[in-house]
Formats: C-alpha cells, sequence, structure tokens
C-alpha cells in the first residue's frame, strides 16, 4: 500500500511517501528562515508559504519514492491541531489530490502521528508504552495500550516545553527556534551557577507547568543585569541551568508516573525529543528500570510527513478513511481517550 502524507501544521511544509510503512521519501521544506527575522512563527506567512512549496515538496517526495502518482492508494493529512491557515492549505490540497486521483483521504491528529512515530524505525516496539508527546504545541503523556486507544495521563497546564524553550531564548537574545539554540548554548554553559525552580504541581497529578521556569528566567536576568554585564554569570550558564530545571521536571514526572503505571517502554517524540540532554536523562532512568527506551531521529523527531503517512496508513488497513466534509480544527488540546 502507497500512503503520501502532507504535513503543513506549523512551520514545516512536508510531504512523505511510505510503502506498507516503510520511508521511500520524507522531503521537508523548513519555512524556519523566513519566520526568524519575527522571533516566532507568523501564522499567515506560514500559510502563504505553505501555499507555494507545497505542490514542489509533494512532486519532490514522489520523485524521490521513485513511483508516479497513479500508484498511491491513499493520502493522509494532518487535519488537526494546528495553525489554522496552514491546516487548510493541506487539507484543500489533499481533498484536490484524493477526488482527481480517485484515491482515500485519511485525516491524521499530529499528536496521534508523533506518539505513533518511533514504530517508524523500531520494529521491535509494541504496545503499551508510555508516549511522551513533546513539541512546541504540545507535552502530553499517554499510556499508548493499542493502536487507537490511548490514555491521556498528563498534560501540561500552560506553556508546552517548547514553547518555553522558545520563549527563555527570546528572553536570553537566541534566536528562534529557541530549543536547538539554547541547547547549543548549555553545552559550553555551567549549570550549577544558577538553581531554577521545578515545576511542581500542588495536586496529585501528573500535569506539566513550565511557566514559573520561564519567568524565574525572566526575573533572574532582570535582577543580575551588573553580573551578567560583568560577564560573572554568561547567557550559556543561564541557558544550561533553565534545560536542567527543564529537564529535571520531566523527568521526575516520567519517573513518578512509571511507578504508578509499571509500563516497561517508553517512547519520546516531537521536536523537544530532539534535546540531547532530555534524551540521556530519560535513557538513563528507562536503563536504571530495566525499560526499553525510544526516541525517533531527528528528522522524524520534528514535524514531518513520513509520520502523517504512517498514522494514515495505520488506519487505512483498518478499513478507515475520512469523507469529503472532513474540516480542520485547530483547537484540539489532546487525543482523546477510549
Ligand atoms: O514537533 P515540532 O517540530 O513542532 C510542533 O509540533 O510544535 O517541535 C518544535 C519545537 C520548538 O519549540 C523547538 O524549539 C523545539 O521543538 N526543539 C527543541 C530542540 N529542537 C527543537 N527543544 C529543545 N531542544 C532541542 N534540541
Ligand atoms: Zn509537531
Amino acid at each position: 500500500m502507497y500512503i503520501l502524507g502532507i504535513e503543513t501544521s506549523c512551520d514545516e511544509t512536508s510531504a512523505a511517501v511510505l510503502k506498507n510503512g516503510r520511508v521511500l521519501s520524507n522531503v521537508i521544506f523548513s519555512q524556519i528562515k523566513t519566520h526568524r527575522v519575527y522571533g516566532g512563527v507568523v501564522p499567515e506567512i506560514a500559510a502563504r508559504e505553505h501555499m507555494s512549496k507545497l505542490p514542489l515538496v509533494v512532486e519532490e517526495a514522489i520523485d524521490k519514492a521513485g513511483i508516479t502518482f497513479k500508484v498511491l492508494d491513499g493520502v493522509a493529512v494532518t487535519y488537526a491541531p494546528g495553525l489554522a491557515g496552514g491546516l487548510i492549505v493541506g487539507l484543500s490540497y489533499a481533498k484536490a489530490l484524493s477526488i482527481a486521483l480517485k484515491i482515500k483521504l485519511i485525516g491524521v491528529n499530529h499528536i496521534e502521528a508523533h506518539l505513533l512515530s518511533p514504530f517508524i524505525e523500531f520494529r521491535d516496539i509494541s504496545f503499551p508504552y508510555l508516549g511522551l508527546v513533546i513539541s512546541g504545541g504540545h507535552t502530553n503523556v499517554y499510556a499508548a495500550n493499542a493502536f487507537g486507544d490511548y490514555e491521556l495521563i498528563g498534560s501540561t497546564r500552560d506553556d508546552a516545553a517548547g514553547e518555553a524553550f522558545d520563549k527563555a531564548a527570546k528572553m536570553l537574545g537566541l534566536p528562534y527556534p529557541g530549543g536547538p539554540a539554547i541547547s547549543k548554548a548549555a553545552m559550553t554553559g555551567d549549570s550549577s551557577k544558577i538553581i531554577f525552580p521545578q515545576a511542581q504541581m500542588k495536586d496529585k497529578s501528573h500535569d506539566f507547568s513550565f511557566s514559573g521556569i520561564k519567568t524565574a528566567v525572566l526575573y533572574y536576568i532582570q535582577r543580575n543585569k551588573a553580573a551578567i554585564d560583568k560577564g560573572d554569570v554568561t547567557v550559556n550558564d543561564i541557558a544550561a541551568a533553565f534545560q536542567k530545571s527543564i529537564v529535571r521536571s520531566i523527568s521526575n514526572k516520567m519517573r513518578r508516573i512509571y511507578e504508578e503505571y509499571k509500563i516497561k517502554s517508553i517512547a519520546i517524540s516531537g521536536g523537544v525529543a530532539a534535546n540531547a540532554h532530555l534524551k540521556g536523562e530519560l535513557e538513563r532512568f528507562a536503563r536504571d528500570n530495566n525499560m526499553r527506551f525510544y526516541v525517533p531521529s531527528m528528522k522524524l523527531c520534528t514535524d514531518n510527513g513520513a509520520m502523517i503517512a504512517y498514522t494514515g496508513w495505520q488506519y487505512l488497513k483498518n478499513g478507515v478513511s475520512s469523507s469529503m466534509d472532513l474540516e480542520i480544527q485547530p483547537e484540539l488540546p489532546a487525543l482523546n481517550s477510549k
């Protein structure tokens, strides 16, 4: 079965072709350079860029896969959640293709695609697993019990982890996107010079909260201007302390979730899963507890068409596809639990 996957929910225009779940091509056009001057993604500009780039990206994905449009069995497309303009461009394109080629349309939830993305590279992963989807828009932990059966264990009460990285980077004068910039700066910083608070929920829930850490960075910068100007504390030191605090919060939370759920596999996905420090901490935690640990390669962690095609393939195999009245759902906060 040949599936074309289309992703346009944020600032990556991507298309991929999968044959029976195996990636034949995965083309990603990143709009980061366009948005960098604004310090973040500008939704209307993103939509316009998707509009002009998507047809080219799809053609390249078809060419690289060494196939023609005619062999496609279905087109899978992100319909939720994300920026409305981008979602409309992707869904309209997919509908047109589905009509023109007389192939199935499969609407895919972007979060489910991130959650299932480890299956693309790891043939030994199996249900159940603890799935941490951690990106610029989401921070959700699921007990993934089976395909289509995901229990939401916890999510963020305020900023997503990637959003916190992006905002902290802005405060520190680092470029967008903040995650890669902070992790690079942190490599030569001394994380022990400052101790930022860890997010603790007052109740017993497994939810996350990152806005406190972000505010602590803001206050630190405001109150320690002299020391920063003198070079006693550098931007790299602050970046390292911030990253440490975020990573600690996440790994402590995962530890508590594991103690309650006792699920022996953990998979992380989404843009922040590309963070080397986070990967290291969670890998150590998994090893200490004899858990299996899965993290996709960088290209499959950040937004990509392959994960959309893979998820669409799972649906189509199970006889599920979408109708032409499928609408975008920009605000969908999390996957529905069963
Ligand atoms: O999954 P993704 O590409 O898009 C969304 O669905 O949001 O994730 C993008 C987010 C951005 O906030 C970016 O700063 C963050 O992932 N990110 C990172 C790293 N690489 C990307 N955060 C921390 N460390 C990284 N190395
Ligand atoms: Zn994403």
